[in-house]
């Protein structure tokens, strides 16, 4: 399968049952969609793949989306969470999430963040040997796990492979084992080993290779002494984002990443941690056309959506497609630029889209824009946050409202002197 199809109706797109201009017109644009059954579908599909070969956890990677209610419709479906902050562990245990279906996976932790997250009771999934001392007096005998630098990498681009040699990431490989005798001998109790190599990764060859690693120092360990309950691969099971792009075949990566652990060790509890797998095709991202220009050798779509907020192309470089969900499956008529209102030549959804003849007003519908679109999104310009819309059964509820434009001074401070 490729990125998702969606119906036309009279011209219009129809998105979980509901026309795009109808909740634009309802919400505002721009705005983030999410379609609930398919969040569903792929939280359970990653669990099947897996759990039929083994014990499995799925941890929703939240930084992804950490709103609210889609944690909510994660914690109903049996989900744990990956956590990288305080801020996502005390949100997830607001939505719901016990302490013990939370992992915090931290890099460069601060003290002050390792006590608070400590004392919520969430398992903490320590990434340096500093981390770990620290714990230990913080925390004695608390359980924990250790992420590794697997010397493995993959993902979309340079910018999130984690797991190469050198990366920020991790216990370097050859400091494994005496770290967690370490740890051991400061009373910690080490249950876990936990690796990423990157996100978006379109391959199931890396995994295999990071599993192998995985197995041979849970071998390592276990002849050091210590017997683990549980390891985790990470996140990074890519999407397909261009229409004719492959889907990674999931059934065989669950297949054979579990094979490498029940063939060569005793660990029988495996735990991924995918974000974008999970979020990124359930939601699409709503904005209008506000002009359209003419450049001479461009033509440009100007919507009102930019990098402020859905900053992936911008970033990355990463491509969305892009259609007018009020003209659709209309005659393509040109190639547009399709690009937002902030004041940087970089600001951009799109380039070289063909798409029909657009009109101010139309709704313009990005894909795949569920993983790392509002998360990453920002006040820029001094734009608000955007709405973000559930859809569920042809009704759409408002989950997060747009920001007000007030709301960006209500922690500014002009100084006394200066009034
Ligand atoms: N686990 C850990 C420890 C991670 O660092 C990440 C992502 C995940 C799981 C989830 O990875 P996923 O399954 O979503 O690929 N902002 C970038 C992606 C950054 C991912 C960072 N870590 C983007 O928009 O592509």
């Amino acid at each position: 399968m490729a990125i998702r199809d969606y119906e036309s109706k009279d011209g219009k797109m129809i998105f979980a049952g509901m026309n795009v201009e109808d909740i634009a017109n309802e919400f505002g644009t721009p705005c983030y969609v999410t379609d609930e059954a398919r969040l569903r579908e792929n939280y359970r599909n990653v669990y099947k793949a897996f759990s039929k070969y083994m014990e499995t956890e799925v941890h929703y990677a939240c930084k992804a989306n950490t709103n609210l209610a889609i944690l909510r419709i994660l914690q109903q479906e049996g989900a744990g969470i990956d956590a990288v902050s305080i801020g996502e562990v005390l949100t997830c245990l607001k939505a719901g999430f016990s302490p013990d279906k939370i992992m915090y996976t931290g890099v460069f932790v601060s003290t002050e963040e390792l006590k608070q997250v400590a004392e919520t009771g969430v398992l903490i999934n320590l990434d340096s040997e500093y981390e770990m001392e620290r714990l230990a007096q913080i925390k004695p005998g608390a359980p924990v796990s250790f992420r590794i630098t697997p010397e493995v990498g993959s993902g979309h681009g340079e910018k999130v492979i984690t797991g190469n040699k050198g990366a920020k990431f991790g216990i370097p490989r050859d400091r494994v084992v005496e770290t967690y005798l370490r740890a051991q001998d400061l009373g910690l109790n080490p249950i876990g080993i936990h690796a990423h190599i990157g996100s978006g990764g379109q391959r199931v060859e890396p995994f295999i290779e990071e599993a192998e690693v995985l197995a041979e120092l849970i071998n390592q360990i276990e002849e050091a002494g210590i017997s683990l309950q549980f390891v985790d691969i990470g996140g990074g099971i890519g999407v397909p984002y261009k229409p004719n792009e492959e889907e990674m075949d999931l059934g065989e990566m669950a297949s054979e990443v579990t094979d490498v652990f029940e063939q060569n060790t005793n660990v029988r509890k495996i735990i991924l941690e995918p974000g974008r797998y999970i979020i990124c095709d359930a939601t699409v991202l709503l904005t209008r056309c506000t002009d359209v220009k003419d450049a001479g050798i461009k033509k440009y779509i100007g919507v009102d959506a930019g990098f402020n907020t859905l900053i992936r192309p911008a970033m990355y470089d990463s491509y969305h497609y892009i259609q007018n969900g009020s003209r659709f499956g209309k005659a393509c008529t040109a190639k547009y630029d399709i690009a937002g209102p902030i004041c940087e030549s970089g600001d951009y959804l799109g380039h070289e889209r063909v798409l029909p003849e657009p009109a101010e007003g139309d709704v313009i519908v990005v894909y795949n824009a569920g993983a790392y679109g509002f998360s990453m999104s920002s006040n820029y310009n001094s734009r608000p946050l955007c709405a973000e819309v559930l859809v569920n059964d042809g009704k759409a509820e408002l989950i997060r409202e747009k920001e007000k434009i007030e709301e960006q001074w209500r922690h500014q401070i002009i100084p006394e002197r200066l009034q």
